[in-house]
């Protein structure tokens, strides 16, 4: 499975990287906001730091609501950088640029979907990765989870490529959850991947070898 992580945050996203785990970026208009970036020169420059940063996909998301200027506005994103993957809702302006933008070649991430029949249409229009919003249909007492593993047993039953890129993160477990419904890629904040590593018996193990190590260095 592969990490994304979701954010605009370029510190975040360097720590990330150093740990040597990251294969791509998310973004969406709020984390955009939250970092500040405003108009489109600092938008467009904004994602073309992120992709020096990172080697892999990096979603940027339109900000349009019409299929004419989602796709002007997608050509513009997609020539900024080869990992620039185009963002687009799952509506019906946002299926028909997503056929568009297949047929070009161009990669595309189907976003703000909470339903398995939203997932088809993006599978069918040709998305490279689908997002459903786990903690979103969580927060609504739905079961994001279940949507996940409902998506993953509908794409491999006919045998559709697009990836399923559970977003909407909101803690550890919910990396654990979504790899076990096979999930593709889990978008995710910092610290819900950094989360996985702790253990009591790892921090409780580390210490008595450290321990140990002293009177080994001691007794030299
Ligand atoms: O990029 C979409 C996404 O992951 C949203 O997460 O926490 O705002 O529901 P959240």
């Amino acid at each position: 499975m592969k990490f994304f992580l979701d954010t605009a945050n370029l510190q975040q996203i360097k720590e990330a990287q150093e740990l040597g785990v990251l294969d791509g970026v998310t973004t969406n208009p709020s984390l955009m906001a939250k970092e500040g970036v405003k108009g489109e020169d600092e938008i467009r420059n904004h994602y073309k730091q992120i992709c020096e940063i990172v080697d892999g996909d990096v979603s940027a998301e339109v900000l349009s609501m019409t299929y004419d200027e989602m796709v002007k506005e997608g050509e513009e994103l997609a020539a900024l950088h080869p990992q620039i993957t185009v963002k687009l809702p799952c509506t019906k302006d946002g299926i028909r640029a997503v056929k568009y933008f297949a047929d070009k070649g161009v990669k595309t991430n189907c976003t703000l979907v909470f339903s398995v029949g939203q997932a088809l249409l993006a599978a069918k229009a040709g998305a490279k990765y689908v997002s459903p919003f786990v903690g979103r249909l969580d927060d609504i007492c739905s079961d994001g989870v279940a949507l996940i593993e409902q998506i993953v047993n509908v794409y491999n039953y006919y045998g559709f490529e697009t990836q399923v890129l559970a977003a909407s993160i909101r803690h550890t477990q919910h990396i654990i959850q979504c790899m076990e419904a096979g999930a593709d890629v889990s978008t995710c904040p910092l610290n819900a991947i950094l989360g996985l590593l702790k253990h009591p018996l790892t921090d409780q193990g580390l210490e008595a070898f450290m321990k140990d190590a002293e009177k080994m260095k001691s007794e030299k």
